[in-house]
């Protein structure tokens, strides 16, 4: 795509903004007319043009000096992944340095499937946002071949400063590369915590939940007022989630208040556009370094404090009651520390993944459900009906 064009010695340049090759192309065409015609006659005939070239070439050399040290340090390896790459297909118009950012709208998802409908063959199409060249997958062969068939390729997410100080060393089991640490812990999380058994104990609770907001809704109702129902979701998933994981007295002291808002702090961090997902590069500067991982340590710090302190709790109850069935995700960790070798902070990470995953993604469900059915008026009226049958078959039992 030609994107910008200059003019030297009365003869037009091109420059072509292909693969990172525009400046270099343009300067060899530069270099090439000064070998020609030789710097000096350009001098005399002509000092003002012969001036803007010398000025051009000067500001070109560092581009140049650049281009070449990169493509020294490029290694073999990544000419041939780039080579691969290149047999993808992809959007045509992407730009130098932010890829095919500008491509990518408000709504990622209606985006990408958009480019994909476009672009993608046998379900496949290369984006590169930013530095990071990224795989759309976009069909039902295609994503099976990646989520089952090549799923240890893709099964780690990639590093981040970040994460790292959120959670221990990425040692939870989302940010966990794959390997036997991940193993161990995702083991943890099938057999002992998200299990259909732990479900069928919590169902009370959550029903209890379910209640406290219902009574919520019909207050305001019944006072006419307006009710905040994406707060009023969040809460009921956070406090849901709570119970589960640091069991019944949850809302001791207004933790439950407490995760809510550093659930959000994680969530602002991880989640969003941050630049060095799409320039991991910048994270090796220094100041660029601090700047990203300041807020992280002081989240990480609020969340330190609370997690020492919900587990030192739940040692002390642990040593005075045994055999509870409502054990919670705190107690189920503690007495498999041993037998999977889990260390403090191993805890730590697993709790508050585990309170992130689980308040974030139910609440967005359900908020997403409650706006479909507000488009949706004759949807919403059958639902009403359904419910309402439901709840006279219940009165008469
Ligand atoms: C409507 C509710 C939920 C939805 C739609 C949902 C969806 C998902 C999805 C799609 C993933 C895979 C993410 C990925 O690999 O990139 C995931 C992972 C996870 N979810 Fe949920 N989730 C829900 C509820 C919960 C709850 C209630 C909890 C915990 C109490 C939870 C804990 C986790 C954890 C720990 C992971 C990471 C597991 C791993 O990477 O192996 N989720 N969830």
């Amino acid at each position: 795509m030609q994107a910008a064009s200059q003019t030297h010695c009365n003869s037009r340049i091109q420059i072509e903004w292909t693969s990172g090759g525009c400046t270099a192309r343009a300067m060899a065409q530069v270099l090439q007319q000064l070998h020609m015609r030789g710097l000096h006659d350009q001098l005399r005939q002509s000092p003002l043009q012969a001036t803007a070239l010398v000025y051009s070439l000067l500001l070109a050399c560092p581009v140049i000096l650049l281009l070449l040290a990169r493509r020294c340090a490029t290694s073999a390896a990544a000419r041939k992944k780039e080579r691969l790459l290149r047999m993808l297909p992809s959007p045509p118009h992407w730009l130098p340095v932010i890829g095919h950012l500008h491509l990518v709208g408000r709504l990622p998802h209606v985006s990408l499937r958009d480019l994909a409908a476009d672009h993608s063959r046998g379900g496949l199409m290369l984006l590169r946002l930013g530095a990071v060249p990224t795989l759309i997958v976009s069909s039902p062969r295609a994503t099976e071949a990646v989520l089952r068939t090549h799923d240890h390729v893709f099964a780690s997410r990639a590093c981040s400063p970040v994460t790292d100080i959120l959670f221990y060393g990425s040692t939870d089991v989302s940010f966990a590369p794959y390997g036997e640490h991940w193993r161990q812990v995702k083991k943890i999380a099938t057999t002992h915590l998200l299990t259909n058994k732990k479900v069928r104990v919590y169902r009370h609770a959550h029903e209890q939940e379910v209640r406290l907001v219902m009574e919520k809704t019909h207050e305001a109702a019944v006072a006419g007022a307006t009710i905040d129902l994406s707060s009023l979701l969040s809460s009921y998933t956070n406090d849901v989630v709570c119970h589960a994981v640091s069991g019944k007295f949850f809302r001791e002291e207004g933790r439950n208040k407490l995760i809510q808002e550093l659930v959000e702090a994680n969530s602002s961090l991880i989640g969003g556009f941050n630049l060095e997902d799409y320039f991991p590069i910048l994270v090796k500067l220094d100041l660029f370094k601090r700047m990203l991982c300041a807020k992280a340590l002081k989240v990480n710090e609020r969340w330190n404090e609370l997690l020492d302190k919900l587990i030192g709790d739940h040692e002390r109850r642990l040593a005075s009651q045994h055999g509870d069935e409502e054990s919670d995700f705190i107690d189920v960790l503690l007495s498999v520390q041993e037998e999977y070798n889990l260390t403090r902070d191993h805890i730590k990470a697993q709790l508050e993944i585990m309170f992130e995953a689980g308040t974030d993604t139910p609440y967005i469900v359900l908020e997403y459900a409650m706006i479909k059915l507000m488009q949706n008026p004759n949807i919403m009226t059958k639902l009403q009906t359904e419910l309402r049958m439901t709840d006279d078959c219940t009165d008469r039992k």
